[in-house]
């Protein structure tokens, strides 16, 4: 394997950047490609086929562009609908998202988790079948929170966050049945980990929030074991739509080592 050749991390739009960071801790020297479908974006309000579409053929796209050594979707509502086709056109390993049911159903004390995702991924199978092999005996209260994806494109841009946004998807989990009892939150999506400060406040009591990045970093760790790695050029993000010109945003990206910034 080529040392620069890359790792591409693929969302929507920032909320990979939370998969990234926990990527960079375990493999630090590893070239990033960050791609994100800012022209798609929202994924969740989307139907599955226009979701598998958009991801399959840019997947294609970005692979045939970049020769990445493995792909990451570091989004939730991508990966629980077109990871099995993306995994049969792509010849490299994939790896995906899975909304974090199962180690929240381990650590819950009241028996009771909470799950805010788009909602596109909270209507799938997929989850259905989380919740019946991981949390047997314990109640799981879904609500999809869309404006919490947006919420987190401003923050990430500088801009203000709407509490009234934070407010209506901690009481879409607290007003349903069980939803005094949830003391563990998954958020299953990558966007949503931006907004845990946020979020805490707006519970009335403390909750845990779990999400998958760290298992992501670390799988796809296990997956390069011994590659070896070597950055030939500055990391890149790559955006499907144009990207913000502010310099704010370049700031941002910097922090998480994307020094440069391109449009697809
Ligand atoms: N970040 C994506 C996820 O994990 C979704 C954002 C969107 O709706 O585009 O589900």
């Amino acid at each position: 394997m080529a040392p620069a050749a890359p790792i591409l991390l693929f969302d929507s739009g920032v909320g990979g950047l939370t998969v990234l960071a926990e990527l960079r801790k375990v493999l630090p020297q590893a070239p990033v490609i960050y791609a994100a479908d800012t022209a798609g974006l929202p994924y969740g309000a989307k139907s599955e086929a226009e979701i598998a579409a958009r991801v399959a053929g840019l997947l294609g796209v970005l692979s045939e562009r970049y020769r990445p050594r493995l792909a990451v979707i570091a989004c939730n509502t991508a990966s629980t609908i077109a990871l099995g086709m993306v995994r049969e056109v792509l010849q490299i390993p994939i790896v995906g998202t899975v909304p974090a049911i199962k180690p929240a159903a381990a650590l819950t004390q009241t028996g009771t988790v909470g799950l805010l995702g788009t909602a596109a991924t909270i209507r799938q199978r997929y989850v259905d079948q989380l919740e019946a092999e991981f949390a047997v005996g314990k109640h799981v209260v879904r609500f999809p929170a869309p404006g919490l994806v947006e919420a987190a494109e401003a923050k990430m841009r500088g801009d203000p966050v709407d509490p009234a946004i934070i407010h209506d998807a901690v009481q879409g989990l607290l007003a349903q049945p069980w939803g005094d009892q949830i003391d563990t939150v998954v958020l299953a999506c990558t966007h949503f980990p931006l907004l845990a400060d946020e979020l805490a406040r707006a519970f009335p009591r403390p909750v845990t929030f779990v999400d998958g990045a760290e298992g992501i970093a670390r799988r796809t760790a296990s997956l390069l074991a011994g590659q070896p790695f070597a950055r030939s050029k500055p990391d890149l993000a790559v955006f499907t739509a144009e990207p913000d010109s502010r310099a704010s945003f370049a700031r941002m990206l910097s922090t998480y080592g994307l020094e440069r910034i391109e449009r697809l």
